[in-house]
């Protein structure tokens, strides 16, 4: 059996003699093939010139790339450099950055990236940030590891379409910086590889000249640098070299070789390689300089690890030949012996012109689906999206994925494609792109909330795959293809909203086919009690606090009716609000002031912008079901708004650290408050009153103002907050869930509640429904009246329920009521409202009134304590300016 040394020795010999086949190449320089960029050229400046220094002809970089600014290297150091390295173009912004080149597939090209940091910034710190090749990672440059501050990377790499994204990955906080961006087109018989594409890491010309040779000596523009050994002595020749082998090494390159000085020595060199396990391949590129004597010979091997791999080997005089290895060899332990060592024949030592050694990378990821790059190219300019993100491959790699996009992307050897579109809330105008047809695995279609004008197009019918298309909210116009509605019919999910004349039909414009008549009673019903409570709450004020009208006016109405709800999609907006863990440190300057324990975690006080206070809750890693929860809280908070619902600033996600920011209510939350935490101040009956109507508005909001409904699920005391003019907003949507009314049931499957304010029912069902979050308001209420604990097992009756009921038996409705007020109420008010509370907690969801009834009753209590409250004013004139002032949600000492 041959050895692979074996194999690899008779391989060259066949390469070699190839080289004689090559034609001889066009020696004119004529730059065939080149793209020169010289990144961040100023717009003021002549583009293209020719560079002084190389002859090369250099185009600004401005039209391959939509992002990144421009920079100039410093003074003091620009002299060094030629022209096209001292500007350059940085990225501040987005993770990645990509220049789009039109390029020739399955071409071989020779890529460099320039980057040259020269103090650009005035901050003296050197970047270090990747390269990637379309979607796949090629190097990282780190400019600290380099004297100067300046590096170049080279590739040879074919492309295989007709475009090239080249991308600078920020990995850390250093800004990637690029100062030129090259590629020179080479022959496809040179510099082969089995496999990948070959990652430079040596080309050094033997001699002891300190010139770096390139264009134009070098036809192609490689970068032959100077390297010269003490044990070596230079030989040369002023005669031009036959170099017509398809590598054209420069003359100059050619004209000077390196000998041993201790003839008898092998000439070597190692190579200690960044991996192990790289392979490798090499060039020697070899051109007998000496014109021998008759009597004279050079003849000499090549060892690789101490292995003969090719002999005898003789350059001819001025003749270029060029060996390399075909397949690629594995060097032990990342280390590599290449020697090249005379034959015992030979008069004279080994010689060598010039090196070249590449380490194959490979580039696993298929690109994204060529068609699909072309359709969202398409979609992209039709719409003018300009979006950091939406640069380089669509697709992959998965973490730089495009806003709005989802791909099939498991399967890294065959190309991705787009299956989700969400282009929601884009300020998108126009018509509706027609490169969407192109995309033909797409599976969603989002581009609700823009401005789209047109019609419906037809093609959206002849996408196959698609399952769920949204185009509500657009000023679109005409009739829906009949084609679409056929297939809506065939389980098509659409969307669309009817315009003035009504064209869509019915169907579509409903929420839902199958509970269309509640649907409607639920939104007449929704506007009746809107109207009561704008009523109601416009002669409360008027009645009592007329100053405070033009402060208050009708901001408290719940905003019941259409709220967009496709919880399942991440929506743009939700990114926007996304803080780095790093951000939420100094928010809560290092976690300072607890506010208190929420569900699943602990709450800090915080500042945004040294301006807005914000409450931020961490979640623990231990909670179980954080991650879910969390998602969940996230999705539905950035959608759902109320003034009675605690809003959502923000939110982290970062690795384990999860959290959410929301806006601070600086009065903490209620049970605090009927307990006596907040010093000696009891909260007065109407207080109450008011607090109770805020969260029954909430939730009435989250039943029927949300489509699909939420059911909040854990109504208690702790989760009604306070703000500094004691408005109540409900909290806590940890434990929320969205349910689709219709196909899946509002039958919940995560256990969740609070003891004591958990529906009975549950028990037997299993199930929360809104009637449930009804039976925990029931509670709620209870506690606001009595200031009793819901579960107390010293009471005769430990229940809050069972406790009422038996104190309600013996008619004293005084026993009940929280002692601290010190019958400072309407008992008639009271009375309602334990009526009211009894019927929301009654065991049976059938006998319970749902939260709009809830409200309505709660809005005549208010009514029937405003008499009252006129007495309280009477009784207390000197009081009644600060009450204005307060909203009627002050505080009362409690007397002692
Ligand atoms: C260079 O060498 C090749 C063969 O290797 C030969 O065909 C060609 O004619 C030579 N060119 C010159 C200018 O001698
Ligand atoms: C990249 O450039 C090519 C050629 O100029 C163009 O056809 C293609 O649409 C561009 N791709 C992107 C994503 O801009
Ligand atoms: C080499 O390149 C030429 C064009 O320059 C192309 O026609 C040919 O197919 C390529 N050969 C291979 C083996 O890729
Ligand atoms: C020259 O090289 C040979 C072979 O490596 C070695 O044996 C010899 O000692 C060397 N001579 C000198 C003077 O270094
Ligand atoms: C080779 O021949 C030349 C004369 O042509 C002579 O001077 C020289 O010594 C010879 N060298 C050897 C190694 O025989
Ligand atoms: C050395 O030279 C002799 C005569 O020139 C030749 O026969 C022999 O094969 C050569 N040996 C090697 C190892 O090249
Ligand atoms: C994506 O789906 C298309 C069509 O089903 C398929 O051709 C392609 O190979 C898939 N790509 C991946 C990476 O799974
Ligand atoms: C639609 O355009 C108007 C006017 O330019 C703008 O105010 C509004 O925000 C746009 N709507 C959407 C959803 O982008
Ligand atoms: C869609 O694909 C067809 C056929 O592949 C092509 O002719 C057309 O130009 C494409 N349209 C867009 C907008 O990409």
């Amino acid at each position: 059996m041959k050895s692979s040394h074996e194999l690899l020795l008779t391989a060259l010999i066949a390469t070699f003699a190839n080289f004689h086949l090559v034609q001889a190449q066009n020696q004119e320089g004529d730059q065939q093939g080149f793209i020169s960029l010289d990144c961040g050229l100023s717009p003021n400046e002549l583009s293209p010139y020719i560079e002084l220094e190389t002859g090369l002809q250099f185009s600004s970089d401005s039209s391959f790339i939509r992002s990144g600014k421009i920079g100039k290297i410093d003074a003091s150091v620009a002299w060094k450099y030629p022209k096209s390295r001292t500007t350059l173009r940085y990225f501040p912004d987005g993770i990645r950055n990509c220049y789009n080149l039109s390029v020739h597939q399955e071409t071989k090209y020779l890529i460099r990236v320039t980057s040259n940091y020269g103090n650009y910034d005035g901050q003296n710190v050197s970047p270090r940030f990747d390269l990637y090749i379309g979607p796949n990672f090629w190097v990282t440059i780190d400019l600290g590891k380099h004297v100067n501050g300046d590096t170049w990377k080279e590739i040879i790499h074919i492309p295989k379409s007709n475009s090239l994204d080249v991308c600078l990955i920020k990995t850390g906080t250093s800004t990637p910086i690029i100062s030129a961006l090259e590629l020179r087109s080479l022959p496809n018989d040179t510099y082969n590889t089995r496999s990948g594409s070959l990652k430079s890491i040596l080309r050094a010309v033997l001699s002891e000249s300190t010139k770096v040779i390139r264009y134009p000596n070098d036809f192609y523009d490689r970068i032959w640098v100077p390297h010269f050994e003490t044990e070596w002595k230079q030989i040369s020749t002023n005669l031009k070299v036959n170099n017509s082998n398809g590598y054209l090494v420069p003359q100059d390159v050619l004209m000077t070789a390196a000998i041993p000085v201790n003839t008898s020595a092998p000439m070597s060199f190692t190579e200690n390689l960044e991996f192990p396990n790289d392979e490798l391949y090499f060039n020697f590129h070899f051109s007998e300089v000496q014109a021998l004597e008759a009597n004279q010979t050079r003849e000499f091997s090549i060892l690789w690890n101490g292995i003969v791999i090719y002999s005898p080997l003789s350059p001819e005089y001025l003749h270029a030949i060029t060996m390399f290895n075909p397949s690629p060899s594995l060097c032990e332990v990342g280390k590599c012996l290449l020697e090249l060592q005379r034959t015992q024949n030979s008069t004279l030592p080994p010689l060598l012109n010039a090196i070249e050694v590449f380490t194959v990378i490979n580039f696993p990821q298929s690109e994204t689906n060529d068609d699909d790059v072309i359709a969202i190219t398409n979609i992209k300019d039709t719409h003018r999206l300009s979006r950091i993100s939406w640069q380089g491959d669509p697709c992959v790699p998965r973490q730089f994925l495009w806003d709005g996009l989802r791909c099939n992307d498991t399967d890294v050897s065959s190309p991705p494609k787009i299956t989700s579109l969400n282009l929601s809330s884009s300020g998108l105008t126009g018509t509706i792109a027609t490169g969407i047809q192109n995309l033909t695995n797409l599976q969603r279609l989002d581009l609700s909330n823009n401005n789209l004008t047109g019609v419906v197009p037809e093609f959206l019918a002849n996408m196959k795959p698609l399952l769920f298309i949204d185009l509500r909210k657009n000023k679109l116009t005409g009739s829906i293809p009949k084609a679409l509605l056929d297939r809506e019919k065939k389980g098509l999910k659409l969307f669309v909203d009817g315009d003035d004349d009504n064209k869509c039909l019915s169907s579509s414009c409903l929420p839902k086919k199958k509970f269309p008549i509640m649907a409607v009673a639920l939104s007449v019903s929704a506007v009746v009690v809107i109207a009561v409570v704008m009523i109601l709450i416009f002669l409360f004020r008027n009645g009592k606090r007329s100053s405070l009208g033009n402060l208050f006016p009708f901001l408290v109405m719940p905003q019941i009716g259409i709220t967009s709800t496709s919880i399942s999609e991440e929506s743009i907006e939700t990114k926007r609000r996304r803080f780095t863990y790093s951000e939420v440190v100094e928010m809560t300057k290092k976690f300072q002031k607890t506010l208190g324990e929420g569900g699943f975690g602990t709450v800090y006080y915080g500042n945004l912008n040294g301006s807005e206070q914000v409450a931020v809750k961490v979640l623990s890693k231990s909670s179980s079901q954080g991650y879910k929860h969390f998602k969940a809280e996230v999705e539905l908070l950035l959608r759902v708004h109320h003034i009675n619902l605690v809003s959502l600033v923000g939110y982290c996600d970062e690795r384990d650290h999860l959290a959410l920011i929301y806006e601070c209510m600086s009065n903490g939350d209620l049970k605090d408050h009927l307990s006596g935490k907040h010093g000696n101040s009891v909260l007065k009956w109407s207080t109450r009153l008011r607090i109770a109507v805020d969260a029954a508005l909430g939730l009435e909001y989250l039943h029927y103002g949300c489509r699909p409904s939420i059911v909040h699920r854990d109504v208690k005391s702790t989760n009604i907050l306070l703000d500094d003019q004691f408005m109540a907003k409900i909290a806590d949507f940890g434990l929320s869930r969205s349910f689709q009314i219709g196909e899946e049931s509002q039958a919940s499957t995560v256990v969740a509640g609070t003891l004591g304010y958990l529906d009975p029912e549950y028990y037997r069902t299993c199930r929360l429904a809104e009637m449930s979050d009804v039976y925990s308001f029931g509670i709620l209420l209870l506690e606001i009246i009595t200031n009793q604990n819901v579960i107390d097992q010293g009471r005769e009756k430990a229940h809050i329920t069972e406790w009422v009921a038996l104190v309600l038996k013996g008619g004293d409705v005084a026993k009940i009521v929280d002692p601290n007020l010190h019958g400072e109420y309407n008992s008639r008010s009271v009375w309602r409202a334990l009526e009211l509370a009894m019927s929301c907690a009654n065991p049976s969801s059938e006998h319970r009134p749902n939260m709009s009834h809830v409200v309505t009753d709660l809005k005549e209590c208010i009514s029937s304590e405003k008499p009252m409250q006129c007495m309280d004013h009477d009784m207390n004139s000197n009081s009644s300016l600060e009450q204005s002032s307060n909203f009627d949600t002050e505080v009362v000492p409690s007397a002692r």
